[in-house]
């Protein structure tokens, strides 16, 4: 006998029925680049559509955003002095912390403001954490990207998200959050970051390239599947309330082994590489923009992922696209 379910006949009412993945307008966040000087918008020429913002001009933009719906961002700080020690990463008057202090003085709770935590932007050799013997050195990183991630809290960040890959970062953020009595800060860890070349926009984007050699020794080898679960497990141990993969495209098997190996939410990074691809694809129209996205945000969703940061989130919201 024909066992076919027939009786669910694909009208449009019963394909919304039992659609299995639903996207949500609040699962989205947004990335922002943000640097010094006063009404300053400088385009990003290798991803077309985000800009650098002095922090006026930021809180002009976000002020925009959230009235559709654009009120979760993460910060990336561009354009500081850099040095050996990547100073200018914790000063209590880093551009981060100043674009966050204003934002939050703008805001308040309207706006959920996340900080990337790495010193990549700001050291002169590009790495993402300190060098010593001309090695990047775990522990000395680790101490320093703690140092970061508290001046964030203080000038009243929500959620800290540490992109470095160092060893044991999340315990000592965590651990050093709590003294400072910052217990109600929150950690996304970017706990699955593979060395990929799809951060290409990106580096130029933040200008923070290598100066030599490459990531290949703190990001994870993208061959390595298992190895990202038992690194992304250490993170949740050490404290981490979100976990992160990234790049997400290339990697829904990993969200989704992710996603059944631990009970926390799961993050995916659709990073620089991936949007710009679809910006440039969609610019030569050999795709519809519109379609090949939202195709694109129900993949990580349907791989598991309950949280997308992406530099699409501010069309999705905007332009209805959801
Ligand atoms: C810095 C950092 C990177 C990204 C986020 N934080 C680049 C890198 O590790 O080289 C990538 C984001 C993107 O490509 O959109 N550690
Ligand atoms: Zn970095």
């Amino acid at each position: 006998m024909d066992q076919r379910p027939r009786r669910l006949r694909k009208t449009p009412v019963v394909r919304e029925l039992i659609a299995e993945t639903r996207l949500s307008r609040n699962m989205f966040i947004y990335p922002y680049f943000v640097t010094h000087g006063k009404k300053y918008v400088q385009p990003i020429k290798a991803m077309p559509g985000i800009n650098h913002f002095s922090i006026d001009e930021l809180i002009k933009d976000v002020d925009h955003g959230l009235k559709h719906g654009v009120n979760k961002i993460v910060l990336f700080g561009v354009g500081e002095e850099k040095t050996k020690d990547a100073a200018s990463a914790f000063s209590k008057n880093s551009i981060v912390a100043k674009a966050v202090t204003e934002l939050k003085k703008e805001f308040k709770d309207d706006l959920y403001v996340i900080t990337d935590v790495c010193v990549c932007a700001y050291t002169t050799h590009g790495h993402c954490g300190i060098i010593h013997n001309n090695y990047v050195h775990n522990d000395k990183s680790v101490e320093v990207l703690a140092k970061m991630a508290l001046s964030h809290a203080q000038a009243g960040a929500d959620m800290v998200a540490p992109s470095d890959m160092m060893d044991g970062r999340v315990g000592a953020m965590r651990s050093l959050l709590d003294d400072k009595g910052f217990e109600n800060t929150a950690i996304l860890s970017y706990a699955v970051k593979f060395a990929s070349a799809y951060y290409g926009p990106f580096r130029e984007a933040a200008d923070s390239s290598p100066q030599t050699g490459d990531r290949k020794r703190y990001q994870m080898d993208f061959r390595n599947g298992n190895e990202a679960l038992k690194e992304a497990l250490l993170d949740e141990q050490q404290g981490a309330d979100i976990l992160m993969v990234k790049p997400a495209l290339a990697y829904l098997d990993v969200i989704r082994n992710l996603k059944q190996s631990t009970l926390l939410p799961i993050a995916c990074y659709n990073v620089s590489g991936e949007y710009s691809m679809v910006k440039a694809a969609s610019k030569q129209g050999l795709i519809d923009e519109q379609k090949i996205v939202m195709e694109n945000m129900c993949a990580f969703a349907r791989a598991g992922a309950d949280i997308i940061i992406t530099y699409h989130a501010k069309d999705i919201l905007q332009k209805q696209w959801l």
